[in-house]
């Protein structure tokens, strides 16, 4: 078995927030303050208006621009919606996939989140799919199930040797914006769960490779203990990553954990 480890990944989503002018500002900041830092990478997915600003402005060797969302089809008469060769072309490297708000508020369901994974790997890009549980779920003792149900959906058609370029993301619905974070034992079982999962499907090159994010109310606090899990290889920054203090807190504790060994994944 080699030595080769998973780089950590801090991945900022912005949501609706910060105009172009305001991105410009905060990534000068970053470039600043990121210049020397080595060891994780870094993502800030922006709303689409901002992409070029951010772009243009992120110089930093470690800070790479992602988008929130895409639509399946490379054209066509989508209203309002933006394809992966338009994000290409402004220089986008990573994609959101299946966010819980837009499952719940644009009413994405596991089939088109599945077309939109297959797209960003199509289109070269690397996407971020987002799986989680609601509270009721979690108290309903499904969590297993749904997230493996997820997991599944998401990834039908995808081949094992293509599993390695996806970031999943395990954001917990009931933990996003409530300040209510996972505790660490719970992120740490669910983030294995999924890597068992990816093991089960596409077997054990692909699960070793695989790099699996928790996201829900992170933040330079709770950073250190989470990011000190073994099978949890970043996070998925809300709240937290328009803070350029507390993003890079969080980035400065991603170092300090540092990657983990690609180990075998134990069989059940
Ligand atoms: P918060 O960090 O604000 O809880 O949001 C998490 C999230 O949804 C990231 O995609």
């Amino acid at each position: 078995m080699g030595t080769k480890k998973r780089r950590k990944l801090i991945a900022g989503n912005w949501k609706m927030n910060k105009t172009p002018s305001q991105t410009k500002v905060f990534v000068e900041e970053l470039n600043r303050r990121l210049e020397g830092v080595r060891g994780c990478d870094t993502v800030i997915c922006v709303p689409f208006v901002d992409i070029p600003a951010a772009v243009r402005t992120a110089k930093a060797r470690c800070i790479t621009v992602g988008a929130q969302n895409m639509h399946h089809e490379p054209s066509g008469a989508y209203t309002g919606e933006i394809s992966s060769q338009m994000l290409q072309d402004l220089g986008v490297k990573y994609v959101i996939v299946g966010h819980s708000e837009r499952r719940r508020d644009f009413g994405e369901t596991d089939v088109i989140v599945n077309k939109k994974l297959r797209a960003a790997l199509g289109g070269n890009m690397i996407p971020i799919l987002c799986v989680g549980e609601s509270i009721e779920q979690r108290e309903r003792g499904v969590t297993e199930e749904l997230i493996c149900l997820q997991i599944k959906e998401a990834l039908s058609g995808v081949e094992a040797r293509q599993v390695r370029r996806i970031v999943i993301a395990y954001e917990p619905i009931w933990a996003i914006g409530t300040g209510m974070t996972a505790t660490v034992e719970d992120a740490r079982e669910v983030c294995a769960l999924i890597r068992a999962q990816i093991r089960r499907v596409f077997g054990a090159a692909a699960a070793r490779s695989v790099r699996i994010l928790y996201g829900g109310s992170m933040n330079a606090k709770n950073a250190k203990g989470l990011l000190a899990c073994p099978d949890i290889d970043g996070g998925l920054i809300g709240g937290a990553s328009l803070s350029a203090d507390e993003f890079i807190t969080i980035i400065e504790e991603a170092v300090q954990a540092g990657g983990d060994d690609e180990k075998p994944v134990p069989v059940e």
